[in-house]
């Protein structure tokens, strides 16, 4: 028996009889507008007309069925090229994936080249000092639609307490960075341009964070939210699209991925208008990483000095570590790129091409190949080239989870998805794509794990949970502290939700007193010393550390023009942090996830509300 696809391959669709084989669809064909008659035709050239198999007669469920062309006409218009272009790519993914062919065939992996950076040195704090000047020209872009299922946190992410001690939220922290390197970059002048990407599932909840809270300083028009659409879930190997399974009228769907920032940036108009506003970089970052504004100056520096077209951030990676690798492609056609491949595909490739070892660890202790981050800087004269061509368009993949080892069926219904930083792909090979490393413990420390998932975790592995999360922000911190001459205490191990984690004192300070390294130095004046016990916490621009010995809590706020010279000894109770189960529900799920909450028991506080000395 003929598949619905070849029986519908031999409609003739221009005829009068075309919805013939679809009797559903032809007893409603009075009810339908001509747009919708077209829209129908093209999904039955698509081999999709078992989406009407089940269709009622004309006056019954009518509204259901304008929803339905409703949807189609969303999803048509939502995706480069229409809903045509969507399932015909599907079906040549979903064949190439059942075909088990090697995406990489015929490519050479080797080391591309880029910057290692050694956080602190005068190469840093040079590069860190032409980002900062620089940052006045870039554009940032948040991408914030994914659905966090690993998480499995109810909320939002970027609503969640980057660290418990200030409860500072991940939006919160990401606007104040932002509005202090617009301060920094030309006196707050002009301000630097927020996208965020949400979805269906955060656009609401994140319009309302930043309404509740002012926009967290940021003028409501410097914020602008794109919305990304799903795609339409499949069934099969012939990209049968997939219906929900309480509701025949409704196309399931699914998210297509953060590459899909793209294609919506460019059809926003705003690569254009701040072109002309006389931008220079687009700064792409996800929504749960305390660190990275640590890592954008000097990063930024780099796109400048090197003149990069694409610079991807990353950190030194070892072997086999669950985190994708930035390589070299070279093809004997001549094509070659630079690209994140994913850690299961970088193993296999290598193998394949002569390096029979596999992904191994070179001389240094690490894989040769960065890791790969997923915070990407683009200069915005090529990235507006690029997409011109391309209109956003990102290459795809398709995952299907099959049935058995005929790959005839799927498990579940699938669909396609692209990634932000698949970008690369498309470029020439005269683009300039480099990448920038920096420690581990100044850039990257994502929450994406819920505890018990985290607690599973290889040893020696990142857990990259909220409890690990926070504890880098603190380390971070006290690290940075050191090598500015502080004196902070070694940390102690402990042990929250199952992880092992180490914690340093409560070290936290606002973006405006130090964004760079040369600012936290210029602040620290004479030798401090801080206790492993110890919460410090600096609320202010012009607020100094002399000599000062911290052993308990320590909170200072003042407003920029009060100058602030913090001195001598501070003993007190301080600030605890006890451990709680995440299973215990009389606390807040905030809470719960990262294993501990911050018991007050007493604290030191500086107030300057007035302009002074
Ligand atoms: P993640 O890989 O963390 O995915 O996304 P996720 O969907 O948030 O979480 P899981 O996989 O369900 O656990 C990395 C970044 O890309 C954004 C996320 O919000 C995060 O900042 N993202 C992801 C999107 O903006 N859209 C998507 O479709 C997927």
């Amino acid at each position: 028996m003929a598949s619905a696809a070849e029986r519908l391959s031999g409609l003739r669709i221009g005829g009068e009889n075309w919805a013939s084989e679809v009797p559903n669809l032809q007893l409603n064909l009075n009810i339908l507008s001509p747009d919708q008659i077209e829209l129908a035709k093209m999904l039955l050239q698509e081999g999709q007309g078992h989406l009407f198999a089940h269709w009622a007669e004309p006056g019954v469920d009518d509204d259901k069925k304008k929803n339905f062309f409703d949807q189609v006409l969303r999803l048509r218009d939502h995706y480069p090229g229409g809903l045509t272009a969507y399932i015909q790519n599907a079906r040549r993914l979903l064949a190439d994936s059942r075909a088990g062919k090697n995406p990489f065939e015929g490519f050479i992996p080797s080391v591309p080249s880029g910057e290692d950076l050694k956080f602190g040195d005068d190469n840093f704090v040079k590069l860190e000092e032409e980002g900062v000047k620089e940052a006045k020209k870039a554009a940032f872009v948040l991408v914030a639609g994914g659905l966090g299922e690993r998480l499995g946190y109810k909320g939002i992410k970027v609503a969640l307490p980057s660290e418990s001690t200030t409860g500072t939220c991940f939006l919160q922290h990401y606007i104040e960075c932002i509005l202090a390197l617009q301060e920094a970059s030309h006196g707050g002048s002009n301000e630097i341009p927020l996208v965020i990407m949400t979805s269906d599932d955060t656009h609401m909840p994140i319009t309302r964070l930043l309404e509740s809270n002012s926009y967290f300083g940021m003028q409501p028009g410097q914020v602008k939210l794109l919305k990304q659409e799903k795609v339409a879930c499949l069934d099969d190997n012939d990209a049968r699209i997939a219906l929900e399974p309480n509701d025949k009228y409704k196309i399931q769907t699914k998210p297509h991925g953060h590459g899909d920032v793209h294609a919506l940036l460019y059809k926003s108009g705003l690569l254009k208008i701040w072109h002309d506003a006389g931008l220079n970089w687009v700064i792409f970052f996800q929504d749960t990483n305390g660190l990275l504004f640590k890592a954008i100056p000097a990063s930024l520096g780099v796109s400048v000095t090197k003149g990069y077209h694409v610079n991807s951030l990353a950190v030194p990676r070892k072997a086999k570590e669950a985190i994708g690798g930035i390589t070299k492609l070279t093809h004997a056609d001549g094509r070659s790129m630079v690209i994140n491949v994913e850690y299961n595909q970088l193993d296999p490739l290598l193998r394949a091409t002569g390096h029979v070892d596999g992904d191994v660890n070179c001389e240094t202790g690490y894989s040769p190949f960065p890791g790969n981050i997923n915070q990407l800087i683009l200069q915005l004269g090529p990235y507006i080239e690029e997409l011109t061509k391309t209109h956003g368009a990102i290459a795809e993949f398709v995952n299907p989870k099959y049935k058995d080892s005929t790959k005839s069926s799927f498990k579940s219904s699938t669909r396609l998805e692209c990634m932000m930083q698949d970008y690369p792909k498309t470029l020439p090979p005269t683009a300039r794509v480099g990448f920038t490393v920096m420690d581990t413990w100044l850039a990257y420390a994502p929450v994406k794990n819920n505890p018990e998932d985290a607690a599973k975790v290889p040893k020696g592995n990142p857990y990259h949970s909220a409890t690990s999360g926070e504890m880098a922000i603190y380390k971070a911190n006290s690290l940075i502290l050191r090598k500015a001459g502080v004196q902070v205490a070694d940390p102690e191990n402990a042990v929250f939700n199952g992880q092992e984690v180490e914690v340093w004192p409560r070290i936290t300070w606002k973006p405006k007193w130090a964004l760079t390294f040369s600012d936290v130095k210029k602040k620290v004046k004479e030798e401090c010393s801080i206790s492993q016990r110890s919460t410090m916490v600096i609320n202010g621009e012009n607020i100094c550390l002399k000599g000062l010995s911290l052993n308990g809590t320590l909170l200072v706020n003042a407003i920029n023009e009060a100058e602030v010279l913090v001195i001598g000894s501070i003993q007190n109770e301080g600030w605890v942090v006890k451990p709680i189960d995440y299973k215990d529900f009389s606390f807040a799920e905030q809470n719960r996830i990262r294993g501990f909450v911050i018991e007050k028991l007493e604290q030191f506080e500086l107030n300057y509300s007035e302009p002074g000395k």
